[in-house]
């Protein structure tokens, strides 16, 4: 197969009225990626070489989107959206002689596969054509413009929805709206559109029958109808989305990510899960994540461009921000990594732990039930049950050191900027307001009195207050 060198235009203009949203329809996200994204991240796979995009309604907004991906692309302003093949008009001049094979794409159909876009183009090339058009069979074809084809996979024309006979409402070979066209085919047909008398659009589709007149050699390419789906309104985004995660399920399973229940991984696009690493239940996997080889995450976490390392383990219904789980690192159950956090290796966070912008050492614990904001712990240490950094003093937040080997007992608060040095030892119950030098006991806390059979008396007289009141 020879590689077919070729650019994209995709169409990306519309307002999707039917999303009933105020966001531009390829905006909308789909596993944490804009419609928008998930269609060029499919043409860049397939080999294009550049990508005109057709932009209008929320234009700014869409641009600024198209900024973020990081691609090669050209604006095609369409300043009035008046239909595909409008749309496809006021590309041709921003085209220009910069490519001789396009392939038309639709901003809202995020499921096309780089593969199968591969296989059209090497048709396309193979049987010479002058345009091939990305059709499927579907048994309720209601929306899409319907395909009338001729003897061998012909294409003579397409009808659309609203301009359709009952007839024609009939056929079940539909328009995908993806095609490979010569950019030649292009300038001979797009400016002899002619708007539709019904809506007043200017359809893409009519340049088939155009050049159906003319002899050209139109083919229809069946796909999918998976790679095919367009979304038009929030329940396709839901089925779309729906799609593109099973999609990401099968192969991480296939590459050897053992999931517990691959119907309740809710991962977006940009998640990386290495082999080895095992997903409990209902866990959510956001942004940029990426975790390494046999690493386990236990069920009902959720983890936001977090990091965890290989063999580290995130126990039951913790939740992870923007942080960093070394190797061999236990965190959770019910633990939260706030932003800014790194857990280093064969550290342990336990249960009702909150740590934020803080960083926790080798082979450190904090094992219940504490607040670690702003800390940096060295290695070794031991924060006991209930610590409190009290990092905030209402205008601004300060930092707690506690260094290598470090005890710290139970019920402890560092009224922070504050350091705890290396091999220090903090008493149980101590309010640490002065720095604590290496290897010394601190020890802050009022002396305890005992007053002997005190108690019995003591709840009497309340009793009697509390008669007394009535
Ligand atoms: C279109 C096809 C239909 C096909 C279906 C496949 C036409 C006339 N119809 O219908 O045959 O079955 O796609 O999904 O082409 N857009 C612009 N500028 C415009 C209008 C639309 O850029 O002026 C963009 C939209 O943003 C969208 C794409 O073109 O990404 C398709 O438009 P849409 O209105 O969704 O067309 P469909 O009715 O789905
Ligand atoms: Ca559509």
């Amino acid at each position: 197969m020879l590689p077919v060198k070729f650019s994209t235009l995709v169409l990306a203009a519309g307002k999707g009225t039917r999303m009933k949203s105020a966001l531009p329809k390829v905006l909308h996200r789909a596993c944490g990626q804009s419609l928008l994204s998930h269609v060029l991240d499919a043409a860049n796979k397939a080999g294009a070489s550049k990508h005109f995009v057709v932009v209008g309604h929320g234009r700014e907004e869409v641009l600024a989107e198209l900024g973020t991906l990081g691609l090669a692309f050209a604006e095609v302003w369409q300043k009035e959206q008046k239909g595909t093949g409008h749309a496809a008009q006021t590309a041709l001049p921003v085209i220009g002689n910069g490519a001789d094979t396009i392939l038309i794409l639709s901003g809202d159909g995020p499921l096309i596969q780089a593969a199968t876009l591969q296989e059209m183009l090497a048709a396309h090339a193979a049987r010479k054509a002058d345009l091939t058009l990305g059709v499927m069979e579907l048994d309720h074809p209601t929306g899409y413009g319907r395909v009338i084809l001729g003897a061998g996979g012909s294409v003579k024309r397409i009808v659309e929805e609203k301009e359709a006979n009952a007839k024609e409402k009939g056929i079940r070979t539909v328009n995908g709206g993806v095609y490979v066209v010569s950019r030649k085919y292009l300038a001979e047909f797009l400016p002899k559109l002619k708007p539709s008398a019904k809506t007043g659009e200017f359809y893409l589709t009519d340049i088939l029958a155009l050049g159906a007149a003319k002899k050209k050699k139109l083919f229809a390419f069946h796909m999918p109808a998976e790679d095919l789906m367009g979304v038009n309104d929030l329940e396709q985004l839901a089925e779309a989305e729906e799609v593109l995660r099973r999609r990401q399920r099968s192969a991480w399973m296939r590459a050897g990510v053992r999931l517990e229940a691959p119907a309740t991984l809710w991962a977006d696009s940009g998640v990386q899960i290495g082999a080895g690493a095992c997903i409990g239940p209902n866990v959510v996997l956001k942004g940029k994540t990426r975790i390494a080889e046999g690493a386990t995450i236990e069920m009902g976490c959720v983890l936001v461009d977090t990091v965890v390392e290989s063999g580290a383990e995130i126990k039951a219904y913790s939740h992870l921000e923007s942080s960093i789980v070394k190797s061999g690192s236990h965190v959770g159950p019910f633990a939260r990594l706030r932003p800014g956090t790194e857990v280093g290796e064969e550290a342990r966070i336990g249960n009702f732990v909150e740590v934020k912008n803080s960083k926790i050492g080798r082979g450190s614990k904090a094992n219940h039930l504490s607040y670690l904001g702003d800390t940096k712990v060295g290695e070794g240490a031991n924060i006991g049950c209930g610590f409190i950094a009290c990092n905030y003093d209402g205008v601004s937040k300060h930092e707690t050191v506690i260094a290598d080997g470090a005890f710290v007992g139970s019920g402890v608060r560092a009224v922070a900027p504050v350091k705890i040095g290396e091999g220090a030892y903090v008493a149980t119950g101590t309010t640490i307001t002065r720095d604590v030098p290496a290897d010394a006991l601190a020890i802050a806390r009022p002396k305890q009195e005992n007053k002997e059979g005190y108690a019995s008396r003591l709840k009497s007289s309340m009793l009697a207050k509390k008669k007394a009141k009535g």
